[in-house]
């Protein structure tokens, strides 16, 4: 007997997200279980957003990292330092903030079990996978304003023709998952920690600050 292959283009979380998820605990205990996709199957564990229901701005990245992957939350790694760094800098209390990813499974490539852990980009395919469980979210929280934090993020909202160079600091009126939304993209903290010296890693930071400046301005 031949066992046919699900097609690439089947990956996606929808079974796994319940129906009348009307809760982020509900939510976040059913994303546990997602096998969407590929990636469930090296990560540790899923990481689900973090936050408020009642967060009047939702952050979201691209995938978790290794420090992420390890503690089951999003961005409490070198990136999550920086961006609490950045709004509180902008004027925005991260925790007020609901934080999230487009993708919410490590994808990573590692050299030799033991070896560090290097994070991979995911595929179109993988975010659009995990795009029911960012619907949810969004669904239950309302933000009144999301921030995308960099290109990966962009896309998995916005398309593959987002540039995030185009649009950064800017407040731009979207329809998302049915949904009417205002947001601002951004850069991704990771870019600024990735910066050659210490004068373009500064001059990133600012550009960080002042994007999130424009997303706070929008908030009062
Ligand atoms: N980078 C992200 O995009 N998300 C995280 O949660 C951590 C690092
Ligand atoms: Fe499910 Fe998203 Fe994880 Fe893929 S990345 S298994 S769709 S939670």
């Amino acid at each position: 007997m031949v066992t046919t292959r699900a097609p690439e283009d089947a990956y996606t979380a929808e079974p796994f997200v319940p129906e009348e998820a009307h809760s982020l605990p509900t939510l976040r205990r059913a994303a546990a279980q997602c096998k969407g996709c590929p990636l469930h199957q090296n990560a540790t564990q899923t990481v689900f957003g973090a936050g408020n229901k009642d967060a009047r701005v939702m952050l979201i990245g691209e995938q978790p990292g290794d420090q992420e992957d390890r503690q089951g939350k999003p961005f409490v790694g070198p990136a999550g330092h920086l961006l609490d760094r950045a709004l509180e800098e902008a004027g925005l209390n991260p925790a007020d903030a609901y934080v999230t990813n487009a993708v919410k499974h490590f994808k990573f490539t590692q050299a030799e079990p033991r070896k560090r852990r290097i994070h991979k980009q995911p595929t179109l395919r993988e975010m659009t996978a995990c795009g029911p469980w960012l619907a949810a979210e969004l669904a239950i929280v309302e933000p009144e304003l999301i921030v995308i934090l960099g290109a990966t993020a962009g896309k998995a909202l916005l398309g593959s023709s987002f540039r995030v160079t185009q649009v950064r600091g800017t407040v731009l009126e979207e329809e998302i998952h049915g949904r009417r939304e205002r947001l601002v993209p951004t850069v991704h903290p990771s870019s600024v920690l990735r910066a050659q010296d210490d004068k373009d890693r500064k001059a990133a930071y600012r550009g960080l600050v002042s994007d999130l400046e424009v997303a706070a301005h929008a908030l009062s």
